[in-house]
């Protein structure tokens, strides 16, 4: 009999019309201590004999199979193999793609162009292992695991809402010339509330300190300063140009549990001086070809590489307290890029301006901070998402567990709001949505006046 105890070997079925495709995945999934690929099929067909036959805990197949779709390969195979949790991979994934996907019972999908097996091996392992540890408490509590009770019958969420928009890749930068409002905080918080989305968890998601001389993402994100020594900004300086998915992947530190990929600043900041505007563009014209969603942390100042990070932005998110410095730091941001009339020489941002909106976030409490309709008309830029002032954020901080607000307390106010910003911002969490068009009270804080998706508060649409 297999053995079935957590930590014991994940087998694994591939599926793929392509050979020649599974033969390189599979040597390369095979890298990790727990993962055995067992099986080949090159149809919809085969791989549910073959996973039932060679009693297979996971399937990686491609979504398009030549008879079927991954969808109906879950289903089939929860009558068939209920034991075996299925995986997809695509090289054409939309948002509701995912979601037909893990309606359906498919466990994650992954995408196969930067195809990176360690992170997919691990992903599997950790999902088979987390299942026998409730297979074996049913089996405790009922002596007997029933047929069905696989991967559809356990921990699948069924989302209704279906998204339409087609993912499009999002480099979101957290900016703000002063320190201390926040801009570290959300954008860690943002990077794993994406990653850990349903829409998001098979994809890639980056997270870059670019507070290049002195950046704490390090302490945030509980790395450790050995794992950073020889994998930061600086050391992107040697690299060559042309890299593999898997090479791009040691070169960046994995944040535990939710696997964004990181790349802190230099531990000695006179390294972090020394990231210029070249080697800005290095990092993220590459780390673009690899990643769906980027998350960078702008630290203080406008540094060179943080005007790098502007031009490939997709959205810069203004974080501003709710109190004058920030406001006025950031409306002098917004001055400058602003065009004037007078000043006809001056060159044209408005392709930057178009970009920013305030992220309002409430680091403190006070009767006298300023209203969201004062610092927007302060700043000269929309309102896109308010924080609130949250216990949670320090509760994540001095945990030690490495976990950050959104994963500690998912429900606290806080991380309410980030998935919310999250979802206007790459549809990461669709059910936010609908709980906000249903008028349910997502966030006590945030209901009342996070109407709407972010063009219709830019352009005061809907
Ligand atoms: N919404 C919030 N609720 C409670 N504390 C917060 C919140 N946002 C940030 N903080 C705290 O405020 C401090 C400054 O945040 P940080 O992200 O380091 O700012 P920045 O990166 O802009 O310098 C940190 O101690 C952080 O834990
Ligand atoms: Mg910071």
């Amino acid at each position: 009999m297999f053995d079935r105890s957590p930590g014991s070997p994940v087998n694994i079925v591939l599926a793929d019309h392509d050979r020649d495709w599974m033969m390189t995945a599979a040597a390369e999934l095979a890298q990790h201590p727990q993962v055995k690929v067992v099986g080949f099929a090159q149809t919809g067909q085969a791989c549910i004999d073959r996973a039932a036959s060679l009693a297979a805990d996971a399937v990686l197949a491609e979504y398009a199979l030549p008879d079927m779709t991954a969808s109906e390969l879950a289903t089939a195979l929860s009558e068939a193999s209920p034991g075996t949790a299925v995986f997809a991979i695509s090289s054409a994934i939309t948002g509701q793609l995912v979601m037909t996907a893990k309606t359906k019972g498919v466990a994650d999908i992954f995408p196969k162009e930067g195809f990176v097996a360690r992170e997919i091996a691990e992903k599997i392992a950790r999902y088979v292992d987390d299942l026998r540890k409730e297979w074996s408490q049913v089996a405790e509590k009922y002596g007997i695991v029933e047929k069905g009770v696989g991967p559809k019958g356990v921990g699948v969420r069924t989302i209704r809402e279906v998204v339409t928009r087609s993912m499009t890749q999002s480099i979101i930068l957290c900016h703000c010339p002063k320190g201390g409002v926040g801009k570290t905080t959300v954008a860690v918080n943002l990077a794993t509330a994406i990653k850990n989305s349903p829409v998001y968890s098979g994809l890639r998601v980056a997270l870059l300190d670019f507070d290049a001389d002195y950046g704490n993402a390090l302490s945030v994100c509980n790395l450790g300063f050995n794992a950073t020594l020889s994998r930061n900004l600086y050391t992107w300086n040697h690299v060559p140009d042309e890299l593999t998915p898997s090479e791009v992947d040691e070169l960046m530190v994995p944040m535990e549990p939710s696997g964004v990929m990181v790349l802190p600043s230099p531990f000695n900041p006179a390294y972090g001086r020394k990231v210029s505007k070249e080697l800005a563009d290095k990092i993220i014209s590459t780390l673009k070809k690899y990643y769906s969603v980027i998350v960078i942390d702008g630290g203080p100042k406008i540094p060179e590489c943080v005007e790098v990070a502007m031009n490939h932005a997709t959205h810069i998110l203004c974080i501003a307290e709710p109190e004058r410095q920030s406001v006025e730091n950031l409306a002098r941001t917004a001055h400058f890029l602003s065009p004037d009339p007078d000043a006809p020489e001056k060159p044209d941002f408005t392709y930057l301006l178009r970009k920013m909106v305030i992220v309002l976030n409430k680091v403190g409490q006070s009767r006298y901070d300023l209203k969201p309709a004062e610092v927007a008309r302060g700043i000269g830029l929309p309102v896109m998402a308010e924080l609130p002032f949250d216990d949670a954020v320090k509760a994540a901080l001095h945990s030690d567990r490495g976990l950050q607000a959104v994963e500690l307390m998912p429900e606290a106010p806080f991380s309410l709001a980030i998935k919310s910003l999250a979802n206007d911002i790459c549809s990461a969490y669709p059910e936010m949505a609908t709980a906000r068009a249903a008028g349910q009270n997502v966030s006590a804080h945030h209901s009342v006046r996070n109407k709407g998706g972010l063009f219709s508060r830019i352009f005061g649409r809907g």
